[in-house]
């Protein structure tokens, strides 16, 4: 269904805060061509097209072999900072005035690129995305769940000296046969440091790892998280808890989580009382940064503007900004709608 005027206008217009976006996930081909190329590295694809035409993906793991892949072209700080700034400015477009961001350490140490290069070039970026565009934001580390435990535990020790820029440890890559419970201790270790826990679930993964990732990870966010349906009974606690959803529909479509938008659960989620946010996950390979998942929601699913403008303001209540800048959002969201 064709969006009317009033809610492009309404979308276009909302201030938006992203909370799942995955900044290796912006890295659009032109820029991995452009770093191969500064880099003397030869890519496997002959043009930008040809690299673009590969994001056909069947699930998660076809789109993760292709995403950690396309990492190799990022080496040095100006790469990182170069990477985040372009997000930035996408984000900026799009009305995004506060962004959490997942970076993924372990698939660029492992390349012997160091933590603290990747951790300065984007900390670089993010301090000047908030003196040049007014975007405020938070870094959120996450361990990548197809590794070991020893691994995790290994970059937690390489962000040491950085521990205090961080807000937050996350939990991503292939979900399937990686549960939760496999982090429950490098978790626990990083709370003590004072750092948030979130971390993917029930994205590809069934309902019962949503469930051990709040009882065993205590996450203050489930990412994804769309797969609770599954459990009524969990449902309806996520509900009463006002535990956030960061929703991500292109990913869902594009990685088969759902055939088609019209499947999603978003709507129904949203109306039994559960924050559902709305975020990007890995624009550059989903075919959408925030507005457009917000305009594909808005198209294929039963979503008004006060539905629209919930799902704005739950991003607002499920962020990590202090209050007074919470209150300060919410009022502007209510000024648009
Ligand atoms: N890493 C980047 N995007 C991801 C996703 N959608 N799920 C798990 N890991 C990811
Ligand atoms: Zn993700």
């Amino acid at each position: 269904m064709a969006l009317t005027p009033e809610i492009e206008t309404l979308i276009r217009r909302l201030p938006k805060v992203e909370l799942h976006l995955h900044i290796e996930g912006t890295l659009e081909p032109e820029m991995v061509f452009a770093k191969a190329a500064r880099h003397a590295v030869t890519l496997p694809y002959p043009s930008v097209e040809a690299l673009r035409a590969a994001y056909a993906f069947g699930d998660l793991q076809s789109f993760l072999d292709i995403y950690y892949a396309g990492c190799d072209v990022l080496r040095d700080e100006d790469d990182f900072h170069d990477l985040c700034w372009a997000y930035l400015e996408r984000a900026h477009a799009d009305g995004v005035v506060h962004v959490e961001i997942f970076f993924d350490p372990q698939t660029h140490t492992a390349r012997g690129v160091p933590y603290a290069t990747v951790h300065r070039g984007l900390r670089r970026a993010l301090a000047d995305g908030q003196q040049k565009l007014g975007i405020s934001s938070a870094m959120i580390l996450c361990f990548l769940r197809h590794l070991s435990e020893e691994d995790a535990f290994a970059t937690l020790e390489q962000a040491g000296p950085f521990v205090g820029e961080l807000a937050g440890v996350g939990l991503d890559s292939g979900e399937r046969g990686n549960p939760p419970r496999k982090f429950e201790r490098v978790f626990a270790a990083a709370r003590a440091l004072g750092l948030k826990p979130v971390a993917h679930a029930g994205e590809e993964g069934p309902a019962a790892y949503i469930r051990e990732a709040l009882d065993l990870l205590q996450v203050v966010r489930v990412d994804h998280g769309v797969r609770c349906d599954e459990d009524p009974a969990l449902v309806a606690e996520l509900a009463a808890r006002r535990m956030p959803l960061t929703v991500c529909p292109l990913s869902n479509t594009k990685l088969r989580v759902y055939q088609r938008m019209e499947d999603h659960n978003l709507a129904r989620l949203l109306a039994a009382g559960v924050c559902v946010t709305v975020n990007s996950d890995d624009p550059a390979y989903f075919g959408g940064y925030i507005a457009d998942n917000y305009r594909a929601v808005a198209a294929a699913l039963p979503l008004g503007a006060a539905e629209l403008v919930q799902l704005a303001r739950n991003a607002v209540e499920a962020s990590w900004l202090p209050a007074a800048r919470k209150d300060e959002l919410v009022a502007q969201i209510a000024a648009v709608a």
